[in-house]
């Protein structure tokens, strides 16, 4: 057996990707290792979103020549790959600033691997092409036993790309155009791994919610498939992420209301609060109508979680603007959010934009913005204690007799319970909780 270590780097869809690039190497005799230091191939599935991302690949390269440099005095041979977005983007300046890299390829082009590796032996790789056919249609299944050792809990990715360009945003440029996949593909997929012992899949996509996929001669919407999703047998719960305010259908609300096996758990990105910027930013909508939105949701599903994405000091960002943002935030109450300086990213129309943001306001923004959230999210853990909730179950815990799990809210709970209770959903009565877990008894 050959050993395969990959580092992660970014999204959900990368840790998606990574435990793809194993699947696809698999029946090429690669098993996976922690330890970087016993790895045949390493692969470093990376991340372009912000600046400092792509920062961290050049530094991680210079630590993975010191390990092929001792693995090698050693007399054993190593490749190293960079895949994933910086891949895509910044694929030829990879091969010119790290000589160390033997193969560079993007998030479409992974199904390769099998073939690349060959031609990696004698020659350095580089293949960020999108190409035409589908990599989904070569995807090998992922076998029983991996699945079991991955967990309960699993991403599925259902859609890819994007057509929204928003003006911050190199999602467009670096996975390209949205595509949905086909829901018999996805229904396939699900049930191996379902097959595999999982209880809970979040189905992924970068625009996730305008997925439409083809089923027979019609296309499907989200809901649509949310709710095919759910007829799979001891596949307990359903997450989407991330979506687009203006992909919110009617009939995805109402699922929220009626299909139980759906979270009440919703990521809804606004990025700001002030029109201005909303439209500089390219959002495509106003802050009232993601208000309006929101309420709709909330009336739909009262009690749903909604978490958020922020972006702070966007190219002329007054503090009006600023103020406008907190009073978004103020008036949704998140249960807990993600939030970023702005970060010019090449060949984006933001990065061009006159009147950035002194980087000192940005910090100073930030850290406001973040202390609203931090108390938003201890208050929305503080409200279940008293609430009797089901847990999902998937983890041991970090004392002896306790157990890690999830409730509907994606907050995490632990419990004293016997370890036989993971793959469970118990009801638990929470007793006690912070900013970021809660605690109870099984109820
Ligand atoms: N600068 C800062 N944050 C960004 N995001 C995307 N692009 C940028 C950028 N250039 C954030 C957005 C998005 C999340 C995935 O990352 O908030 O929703
Ligand atoms: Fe990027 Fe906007 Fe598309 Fe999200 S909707 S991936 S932020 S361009």
């Amino acid at each position: 057996m050959k050993k395969l270590f990959i580092k992660t780097f970014g999204c959900q869809m990368n840790v998606y990707d990574s435990d793809k690039m194993s699947d696809v190497l698999a029946p090429s005799g690669y098993e996976n290792t922690n330890d970087v230091n016993e790895a045949d191939l390493i692969l470093l599935n990376t991340c372009h979103i912000r600046e400092k991302a792509s920062e961290k690949l050049f530094s991680e390269l210079g630590r993975m020549k010191e390990v092929g440099i001792e693995r090698k005095e050693n007399g054993k041979e190593t490749l190293i790959g960079v895949a994933g977005c910086v891949a895509q983007a910044q694929g030829e300046e990879i091969m010119k600033r790290a000589p160390v890299v033997d193969l560079v390829f993007g998030p479409q082009a992974y199904h390769r691997l099998p073939q690349m590796l060959k031609t990696a032996k004698h020659s350095r790789v580089i293949d960020t092409d999108f190409p035409e056919e589908d990599k989904f249609n070569f995807l090998p299944k992922a076998k029983k036993s991996t699945t079991i050792k991955r967990g309960l809990t699993s991403f599925l990715t259902v859609q890819e790309g994007c057509n929204k360009f928003c003006s911050f945003c190199v999602v467009p440029y670096t996975r390209g155009v949205e595509q949905s996949r086909p829901v018999a593909q996805i229904i396939d997929e699900a049930k191996n791994l379902v097959n595999g012992g999982v209880k809970e899949i979040t189905l992924l996509g970068q625009n996730v919610n305008a997925y439409h996929g083809e089923s027979g001669k019609s296309d499907v919407s989200l809901a649509s498939l949310l709710y095919k999703l759910a007829e799979i047998d001891g596949l307990e719960r359903l997450r989407y992420t991330t979506s687009h305010p203006n992909d919110m259908g009617e009939d995805l609300i109402l699922a929220h209301k009626e299909l139980p096996a759906l979270m009440p758990y919703l990521h809804l990105p606004v990025q700001s609060g002030s029109d201005k910027i909303l439209k500089s930013m390219n959002r495509q909508h106003t802050n009232k109508e993601y208000l309006n939105l929101i309420e709709k949701i909330k009336t739909a599903r009262p009690d749903i979680a909604i978490s958020g994405d922020f972006i702070v000091g966007f190219p002329g960002e007054s503090d009006e603007d600023f103020e406008d943002t907190l009073d978004v935030i103020r008036a949704v109450a998140y249960s807990s959010a993600y939030s970023f300086k702005y970060s010019p990213r090449p060949g984006t129309p933001g990065a061009k934009m006159e009147n950035q943001v002194p980087e000192k306001v940005r910090v100073e923004r930030l850290a406001e913005l973040q202390k609203l959230i931090n108390e938003q999210q201890t208050l929305f853990n503080e409200n279940t204690i008293g609430k009797i909730v089901p847990v999902l179950f998937d983890k041991k815990g970090r004392s002896e007799g306790q157990l890690g799990g999830r409730s509907p809210y994606l907050q995490p709970v632990h419990v004293n319970a016997p370890s036989d209770f993971i793959g469970l959903i118990k009801k638990v009565k929470i007793i006690g909780g912070d900013k970021n877990s809660l605690r109870g008894n099984l109820a």
